[in-house]
């Protein structure tokens, strides 16, 4: 069984001080920080690119995990691996066929992932379930944070849960948007591992708000 953790998106944090909320998630006890690597095109917004995973890299052991929301993401996969990526996740949606590139990554010797944006079907991913070490359900479009949750997302969790089982699959189930301490509850039931959470972890006092996250689903 994979354990259950929060994944706090540095989307959500101070970026003229990245250093100083970095540190207080290591002091909350977080094993793995959520990186969202936007182009503009893939989605309607930009943000950080392989020189800032670089300097993160550089200043803390965390696990960094990528999840590229770009087009033409196979150009970059090696200036991702390079800059420090331990996982990178790439989106089902921004390949005609992703397994080229899911097998390209796994050369590379880090842990690939597939997102899911909410209108994909997990039944989508059944061939390539056997290239992935992990999958994230949008549980929002993809592009800001600090968006709603979308409710159905419980049922693909569900689902995704058990299409893994019947092919022996067993790896992780990130779930990310819209996580807080109202929705975290209802996504760790259905079945989700990684809890991909921006809002909920920077806005306020950081460290309290992971307590608290943690606390609400027993960690
Ligand atoms: C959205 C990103 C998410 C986002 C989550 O495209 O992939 O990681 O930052 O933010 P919250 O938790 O605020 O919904
Ligand atoms: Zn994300």
């Amino acid at each position: 069984m994979h354990k259950v953790q929060i994944l706090p998106s540095l989307l959500s944090a101070n970026f003229a001080n990245l250093e100083h909320d970095i540190r207080l998630v290591e002091k909350a006890g977080i094993e793995m920080l959520h990186l969202d690597i936007m182009d503009g095109h893939f989605v309607p917004n930009i943000t950080i690119g392989p020189v800032v995973i670089e300097s993160i890299r550089k200043m803390t052991k965390l696990k960094l995990q990528s999840h590229l929301m770009i087009e033409n993401a196979d150009q970059y996969i090696d200036a991702f691996v390079r800059a420090g990526s331990d996982t990178i996740i790439i989106h089902y949606e921004a390949f005609e066929d992703t397994i080229p590139t899911l097998e390209a990554m796994r050369k590379k010797g880090i842990s690939v992932g597939i997102a899911l944006k909410p209108k994909t079907e997990v039944s989508q991913i059944t061939d390539i379930l056997n290239v992935l070490d992990m999958v994230l359900i949008m549980s929002v479009e993809p592009g800001f944070g600090g968006q709603s949750f979308i409710p159905e997302s419980i049922k693909k969790i569900k689902e995704l849960a058990l299409l893994l089982k019947k092919y022996n699959r067993q790896i992780p189930i990130g779930v990310d948007g819209g996580i807080n301490g109202t929705t975290i509850k209802s996504v760790v039931d259905a079945g989700a591992h990684h809890l991909i959470a921006g809002n909920a972890v920077f806005k306020g006092d950081i460290v309290e708000n992971i307590k608290n996250l943690k606390h609400v689903v027993n960690l």
